[in-house]
């Protein structure tokens, strides 16, 4: 299956975008983002790099913490998740803003007997997000301008992470809720139940769902974008490793910014040279996978018509 073909597949509700830093991931996400909505989908492009560049590359300012319509577009919206209105969200999906005292104790004494502190970085923020937009069926597509390597490592670990601190803390619970009930009759407290024990089974379960759909090549692709240069491809090695482990489908890689051959400059032809024999080792390191491959152009990628044109290249048509 081609790029072209996931792009243009209507079961395929997520795509990542994600790669080294500065390879064009952003650009590629705004891309495939364009592709999606003129191809009819309701699209959502979300950065969840926390140095946001998605309004650079619209060329529109999507700061802000919430979804905003991209202008041009009546079925494209664009967002950079923002770092302070993510906890906030997060907060809600994992206890309505306001964590029961049971489960308080919980992560007390969790945080006493392993040292692993509930996740709530960057990472947990974003994940927040990824949660809510799994779940909602406004749009048919969701892409994601993913952070560098190693900032999107963590976020997909994540749900592993929280899924076990989660069941650990329902354990503890189990223990507790005896406890809790001796005091409560000691003191003569009511004996609601915390229905922050809920919450957390609940966000267990989206969770567990969040997985399943993330790791569905039907409905989710993490396209790899790389330059052809060394270190790129040591940590193209790492990321595929690391999705593999994790199940989530990645089959496409997008190899950008190739120089083309020039001659008559000695500095253009070795930084040709170079690019075309890592391209080789490329295209036999990865024989498995869909490659696309992409020209430097000769100036920036920004605005719909940039956008336009990388994703006239991402699924194989001619540009002028
Ligand atoms: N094929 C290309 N030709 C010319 N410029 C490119 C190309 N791909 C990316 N760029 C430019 O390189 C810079 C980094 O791209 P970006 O998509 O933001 O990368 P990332 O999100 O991986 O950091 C941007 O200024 C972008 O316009
Ligand atoms: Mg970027």
């Amino acid at each position: 299956m081609t790029l072209r073909d996931i792009i243009y597949k209507d079961t395929v509700k997520f795509i990542l975008s994600g790669g080294k830093g500065g390879v064009g991931k952003t650009s590629s996400a705004g891309a495939m983002a364009v592709l999606s909505a003129q191809h009819g989908f309701r699209t959502l492009v979300l950065s969840t790099d926390p140095a946001h560049s998605l309004s650079d590359s619209f060329d529109q300012d999507l700061s802000g913490g919430d979804v905003i319509p991209i202008e041009g577009f009546d079925n494209l919206w664009g967002m950079e998740i923002s770092t302070e209105k993510g906890m906030e969200d997060f907060q809600k999906v994992i206890g309505d803003g306001n964590i029961g005292p049971e489960a308080q104790m919980a992560a007390g004494l969790m945080g006493d007997m392993t040292g692993m502190a509930p996740p709530g970085s960057d990472e947990a923020m974003a994940f927040g997000k990824i949660l809510e937009f799994i779940e909602d069926s406004s749009y048919d597509r969701v892409i994601f301008d993913t952070a560098p390597t190693g900032h999107t490592l963590k976020l997909l670990e994540l749900p592993d992470l929280l899924d076990s601190w989660l069941g650990k803390m329902l354990t503890l619970r189990q223990r507790l809720s005896s406890m809790m009930g001796a005091l409560r009759g000691f003191f003569g407290g009511g004996d609601q139940e915390d229905s922050s024990w809920q919450m957390i089974q609940q966000t267990k379960d989206k969770i567990r769902a969040a997985r399943i759909e993330l790791s569905d090549p039907d409905t989710t692709q993490f396209v790899v974008v790389m330059i052809p240069e060394a270190m790129a491809v040591f940590e193209t090695q790492r990321l595929l490793a690391s999705l593999g482990s994790w199940h989530i489908p990645a089959t496409h890689l997008i190899i950008n910014q190739l120089v083309p051959p020039n001659p008559s400059c000695s500095f253009c032809s070795k930084r040709y040279e170079m690019q075309q024999s890592n391209l080789d080792d490329i295209r036999e390191l990865y024989s498995d996978m869909d490659l696309t491959e992409v020209p430097l152009f000769d100036g920036e990628i920004r605005g719909i018509e940039g956008l336009t044109k990388l994703g006239k290249i991402l699924i194989g048509e001619e540009v002028e």
